[in-house]
């Protein structure tokens, strides 16, 4: 007897990696493996979510009203078409468990979010990776890749984990091309951090086959919150509400992301240092003949040329033992690249001596 037995499927997935939070031997190592928020959150989401401790006796508003409202408000959306998810990642998963069968596929760029796959895997679902074109999404790769037995196309736009953006008309286009029977994910998990018209791209969710993802983890720092969100056509928004489980934003995330919503300068501020973070990141990779992808997020990979004095394995090893934990992206079959989350300044500071002392 062996226990009961999980679908093939299941045991095909490599489970997620989370960036390292631990360093041995140090107590509060600098966390730059998760792109997470260098300014923490707004101090007003903060004071929602410690008021949020009075009531945590009673359900949460299943369809976060008034979160809902004040996020259809701030970006021109209709209310009714938002649906929320416990972080974006949920919303990836109800759209799979909802347009994918066993047999079918999704289409991903070649370097891809790992949870897309996952979700995809759990429903029977198959993964089919289109090749990038220098670590950018190349359209007419991902166009050539869907077939009569794709029903979603996942892009990032900027992509984790390699940072680069493609043009809004790239998007567009990609849109244009596909079949109408396939939902298109355009996952805006950094859009925020990016330049000018690849910020925003509602119109496209005007389309019956398009789900635009937002997420609260990243721009507002709510990360531990799980609060992300999705906009797509009436039909779509339905399907997926069907499936979605009623309370799956707590009380203390509603509020808090609510609270969030309405501190812009602290938005300016997390967006302004997400900018001048990757560039200087990206200087001081370039000091030491490394290759820093152009980066549109709050992170920068850079590769380590062949040649280089150390490995990735050596530098990723050495900053450990200093407490800089950095992401290798080996799992993301890029084992000549590390992906930096664009921290704060003092711990750019930090990084950067390390740095020194190791690479010379
Ligand atoms: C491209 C991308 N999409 C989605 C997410 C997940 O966001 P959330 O915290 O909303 O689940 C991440 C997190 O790192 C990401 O990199």
């Amino acid at each position: 007897m062996s226990g009961p037995v999980p679908k093939r499927s299941i045991l095909e997935i490599e489970p997620y990696r989370a960036g390292r939070a631990a360093a041995p031997g140090v107590a509060r190592p600098i966390k730059l493996s998760a792109n997470e928020n260098a300014l923490g959150c707004s101090p007003a989401a903060r004071a929602a979510y410690i008021e949020a401790a009075d009531t945590l006796h009673l359900y949460s508003d299943p369809r976060a009203n008034l979160l809902r409202e004040a996020l259809a408000a701030r970006h021109g959306l209709d209310p009714a078409r938002i649906v929320f998810g416990t972080g974006s990642d949920e919303l990836f998963s109800m759209a799979c468990q909802a347009y994918l069968a066993p047999g079918e596929n999704i289409v991903q760029p070649q370097y891809a979010f790992a949870a897309w796959a996952i979700a995809a895997r759990a429903v029977g679902g198959a993964v089919k990776s289109a090749p990038e074109r220098d670590y950018t999404v190349d359209v007419d790769a991902m166009l050539a890749a869907v077939d009569a037995q794709t029903r979603i196309l996942f892009v990032a736009n900027p992509a984790n984990p390699t940072g680069t953006c493609l043009p809004q008309s790239e998007i567009v286009r990609l849109h244009a091309g596909l079949p109408e029977n396939v939902l298109l994910i355009l996952d805006h998990a950094y859009a925020e951090f990016a330049e000018g018209e690849a910020r925003e791209l509602w119109a496209l969710s005007e389309a019956p086959n398009v789900l635009i993802t937002r997420t609260f983890s990243k721009l507002y720092g709510l990360a531990a919150l799980r609060v992300g969100w999705g906009y797509a056509c009436a039909g779509v928004a339905g399907v997926l509400n069907r499936i979605r489980l009623p309370f799956n934003l707590s009380v203390p995330a509603q509020a808090a992301a609510l609270a969030a919503l309405d501190d812009d300068a602290f938005v300016q501020r997390s967006v302004n240092h997400a900018k001048e973070a990757r560039a200087e990141l990206s200087a001081l990779f370039e000091g030491f003949g490394w290759r820093p992808l152009p980066s549109a997020a709050n992170f920068v990979t850079v590769r380590i040329p062949e040649g280089a004095r150390l490995s990735v394995a050596e530098i990723d090893a050495a900053l450990t033992a200093r407490g800089i934990l950095v992401r290798g992206l080996s799992p993301y079959r890029m084992p000549d690249c590390l992906r930096v989350s664009a921290g704060s300044f003092d711990e750019l500071r930090q990084l950067r001596d390390a740095l020194h002392e190791i690479v010379g």
